[in-house]
């Protein structure tokens, strides 16, 4: 069956360089003479037939914006059986012959039922948390980390001044890459994330005694918000070394910005790769990259992997924190 008319949806929370990648998908459909509607407000316009007809124009100008030009949205309904009826039968109203979401896990549950009742569907995955296991990558993440990056740079110059400790939580409600990439680019004294088990005392009262006999009088703390709260951290920290940590969430700033360059280029080949995917009558399928190359696994498979933060990385951070 030739594929005529796709749609394409982003979905979950939104991530810099969705907005590249739904211009990829676009330009490489119009390229193949595909029709391209974007799909609004995530899964719950594919329910309420929220559609808009994409050209060339009007993703033009967009490969550097941060967010989604086409909203996104977590969705409950879609995750019932009459939800996802509800968004096959526009499906089958529209004549769409499949759908590219981008998003994260969630996102990918949503596409795998889809295909369940025939619709064909590839996912791409987009979120700053890069805790798709199936990937080395996901759009968004490099931005969300320079963000970070450059938040903690300048909170250390002010710590540094007044010799302070400072505690500053960064995203990751159940992943803690984004944590431990940024604590190693920023040279944190200590990092926690969800995914290793915490002792208070080790992990960071230790660490920052270490940093004090190594001369340095000022600390910075990285906490992913699924490791604990910052707040909960420095009234530990308090409490036990009588230090008095500043705070600092940077939340939802991680979200926004213009997508860096590795970003862009990211997003663009992967979606390029999604349309390439529905073209050749593949369904059910999330595009990855492996070792630099992008290729594609089937959703479930996909799904089932585990991803865990890399030894090598904790090994890293070992020696540059001193224990
Ligand atoms: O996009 C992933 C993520 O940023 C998580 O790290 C975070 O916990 C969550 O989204 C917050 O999402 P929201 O506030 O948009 O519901």
């Amino acid at each position: 069956m030739s594929v005529k008319r796709i749609g394409v949806l982003t979905s979950g929370g939104d991530a810099p360089g969705m907005n590249a990648c739904v211009r990829s998908v676009v330009r490489t459909a119009l390229y193949r003479g595909i029709e391209c509607y974007g799909i609004r407000r995530g899964w719950n316009g594919l329910i309420s037939g929220d559609v808009v007809k994409l050209d060339e124009k009007n993703v033009g100008h967009i490969i550097n914006r941060g967010g989604t030009i086409l909203y996104t949205a977590r969705s409950e309904e879609f995750m019932t059986e009459k939800g996802q009826k509800k968004a096959v039968s526009t499906c089958r109203f529209l004549g769409l012959d499949g759908i590219v979401a981008i998003g994260g896990d969630g996102t990918f549950r949503g596409a795998q039922a889809l295909s369940r009742y025939g619709v064909s569907v590839v996912g791409i995955p987009g979120t700053i948390d890069n805790d798709i296991s199936c990937t080395n990558y996901c759009i968004g993440f490099d931005t969300a980390a320079n963000t970070a990056i450059e938040c903690i740079d300048k909170l250390r110059d002010t710590m540094q001044s007044h010799e302070r400790c400072s505690v500053v939580e960064v995203m990751g409600r159940n992943a803690g890459y984004l944590a431990m990439y940024v604590g190693l680019a920023t040279g944190a004294t200590a990092v926690l994330v969800p995914e290793e088990e915490i002792d208070f005392d080790r992990d960071v009262i230790e660490k920052i005694r270490q940093a004090r006999f190594n001369g340095f009088t000022h600390y910075m703390i990285v906490v992913a918000e699924g490791a604990g709260s910052a707040a909960e951290i420095a009234r530990r920290i308090k409490e036990e070394i009588d230090l008095d940590p500043r705070v600092t969430v940077l939340g939802h700033i991680q979200r926004g910005g213009a997508p860096t360059a590795r970003d862009r280029v990211n997003a663009t080949k992967m979606g390029y790769f999604a349309v390439e995917l529905l073209n050749a009558g593949k369904s059910n399928r999330i595009v990855c990259t492996r070792e630099g190359t992008i290729t594609d696994v089937d959703i479930e498979e996909g799904l089932a992997m585990k991803k865990s933060i890399q030894q090598t990385e904790v090994d890293v951070l070992a020696a540059m924190t001193g224990i």
